[in-house]
């Protein structure tokens, strides 16, 4: 059985919707703990609600980014993850953690990369006038928000969209997207060859398309 490990800074939607699909059954994983760089993110109480154990490596109590990334990969080396998931994780991590998981740490983030990295995904979105906005999974790299493209999940933008509707259409994908590529990760059908992805997985689940589903909020 293998083990996950997941990192949050938040509320921890993207956490529970992976608890939620390791609870199944023919699950092969466990997701071992969960690893926040805040103190107070929510999404830890939705691990000890789940019953998953926690650590925290605080950021505002590690200025310093090297000592930060010490810490944390100590905490990661006491739960020896085969898998590493970047679940609204809101730190740069430096290159020789990113390399000591190289090919098993991804990550989800809030756009169709490569537009709109960083923050603020959905209010970039909307002020470049976009008819399309999703959500990316993709292998981590030291660069933010970069590294090999796994798959993508699309969702319309309207023209009376808030920002917070988009978010939540796109956080909805998500939900969907994430989970989704993990269970191709522990199937063996994902892996990063080089700086390629190899995927055992037809070509249209690589793209959710929420578009087609005609979501409307
Ligand atoms: C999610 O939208 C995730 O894609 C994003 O943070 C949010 C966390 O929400 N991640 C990034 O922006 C990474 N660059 P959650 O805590 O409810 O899962």
């Amino acid at each position: 059985m293998k083990s996950i490990v997941i990192l949050i800074s938040g509320r921890g939607t993207n956490l529970k919707a992976l608890i939620d699909a390791a609870r199944l059954e023919d699950w092969p994983a466990r997701i071992v703990a969960v690893i926040s760089s805040r103190e107070h993110a929510a999404g830890l109480a939705v691990a000890l609600k789940a019953g998953i154990a926690v650590d925290v490596v605080d950021a505002a109590a590690h200025p310093d980014r090297l000592l930060f990334d010490q810490k944390l990969a100590q905490a990661l080396s006491r739960h020896q993850p085969d898998l590493v998931l970047l679940a609204g994780f809101m730190r740069i991590l430096s290159e020789d953690l990113v390399r000591d998981y190289h090919g098993r740490m991804l990550n989800i983030h809030p756009s169709l990369l490569p537009a709109f990295k960083g923050l603020h995904t959905h209010r970039q979105a909307l002020a470049a006038g976009v008819r399309v906005h999703g959500a990316t999974v993709h292998f981590v790299v030291p660069e933010l928000d970069h590294g090999p493209i796994i798959a993508q999940a699309a969702v319309p933008v309207f023209p009376e969209d808030s920002e917070s509707a988009l978010a939540a259409r796109v956080l909805a994908e998500e939900h969907r997207l994430y989970p989704r590529v993990v269970r191709w990760m522990l199937d063996g059908r994902l892996a990063l060859v080089g700086s390629r992805v190899r995927v055992d997985v037809p070509q249209d689940q690589l793209l959710l398309d929420g578009i087609v589903k005609g979501v409307r909020s």
